[in-house]
C-alpha cells in the first residue's frame, strides 16, 4: 500500500490527476456530485472567507462558488498536477488556487468564516495534525464541513458495497488511470480509516465543538460538520 508520508500521496496524486475528475464520477455513477451539494448545503456559506483544503481539481470549491457568489474562496492542494486541471476549471469563477500542504497552511490564525474538505482528510499523514491546523485558521464560531468515505454498518450492504470497492473499483481504476496503487490504496485506505464514532471522538478531542456526522448513501460516505469555539 502507498505510505500515507505526504510525498508518496502528493506523487499519487499527481500521477493519477488527468484521470482523476472521469474515474470520480464514474466509479460513484456521478453520486459524488450529490455528496458535495449536499455538503456545502449544510454548510450554507454566505459572503465570508472560506477555504477549501485538499481541493484536488476543485470540484468542491466550485460547488461552494455555484452557491454563494459573495464567498471569498481559496482552495488549497498540495499536487501541482490536480492543481494544473483546478486552476483550468475554476477559470472566471474568483476562487484562488494555491499550493500548499494542509498540515502546514500559509494562512493567519483565525483567517476563515469556513473550511472545507472533501475526501482528503484520510490522506493526511496526521490527521490530528490536520484538524488542529484547520481549527487555527478558523474564526472563532467558524463552521468546517467534511466529506469522508467510510464503510457501512449494515452487515449485507457493507458485503456488497466492500466487493465492488475493493475488488471491482481497483481494477477499472488501474485500467482507466493506469496506475497500479492508487485505486488499490482507495478503498484500503478507506476501511482503515477511523469509524464514524471514533472520527467525531477525534474531531472533538483535537477541539471542536457541536461534532455531528451523518451517513450519506447507505454509509458509504460521512458528512461531518463541526465548529470552532466562539471563545
Ligand atoms: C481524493 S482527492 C480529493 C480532491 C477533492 N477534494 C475532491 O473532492 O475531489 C485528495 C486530495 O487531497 C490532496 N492532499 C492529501 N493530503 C494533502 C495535504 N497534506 N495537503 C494538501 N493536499 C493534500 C491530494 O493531493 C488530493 O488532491
Amino acid at each position: 500500500m502507498v505510505s500515507k508520508n505526504g510525498k508518496a500521496i502528493e506523487n499519487m496524486f499527481s500521477a493519477i490527476a488527468p484521470r482523476y475528475d472521469f474515474l470520480n464520477h464514474f466509479l460513484s455513477a456521478g453520486i459524488d456530485r450529490r455528496w458535495r451539494k449536499q455538503g456545502i448545503e449544510t454548510l450554507a456559506p454566505g459572503r465570508g472567507f472560506y477555504l477549501d483544503i485538499a481541493c484536488g481539481t476543485g470540484d468542491l470549491a466550485l460547488e461552494l462558488r455555484r452557491q454563494s457568489r459573495e464567498a471569498r474562496i481559496a482552495a488549497v492542494d498540495f499536487s501541482s498536477e490536480m492543481l494544473k486541471i483546478g486552476h483550468l476549471k475554476t477559470a472566471g469563477k474568483k476562487i484562488a488556487i494555491i499550493r500548499g500542504d494542509a498540515l502546514s497552511l500559509g494562512f493567519r490564525n483565525s483567517a476563515f468564516d469556513g473550511i472545507t474538505c472533501a475526501f482528503g482528510i484520510r490522506n493526511f499523514e496526521n490527521l490530528e495534525s490536520g484538524l488542529k491546523e484547520m481549527l487555527r485558521v478558523l474564526k472563532p464560531g467558524g463552521k468546517a464541513m467534511i466529506l469522508e468515505f467510510t464503510t457501512p454498518s449494515n452487515r449485507l450492504v457493507r458485503a456488497v458495497y466492500l466487493l465492488y470497492f475493493t475488488k471491482i473499483l481497483p481494477l477499472i481504476g488501474k485500467i482507466v488511470s493506469g496506475h497500479s496503487e492508487a485505486y488499490d490504496y482507495l478503498p484500503q485506505s478507506a476501511v482503515t480509516f477511523p469509524n464514524r464514532a471514533k472520527l467525531v471522538r477525534i474531531f472533538d478531542d483535537c477541539g471542536f465543538e457541536d461534532v455531528s456526522a451523518k451517513p450519506l448513501t447507505f454509509g458509504i460516505c460521512d458528512l461531518i460538520c463541526a465548529k470552532k469555539p466562539s471563545s
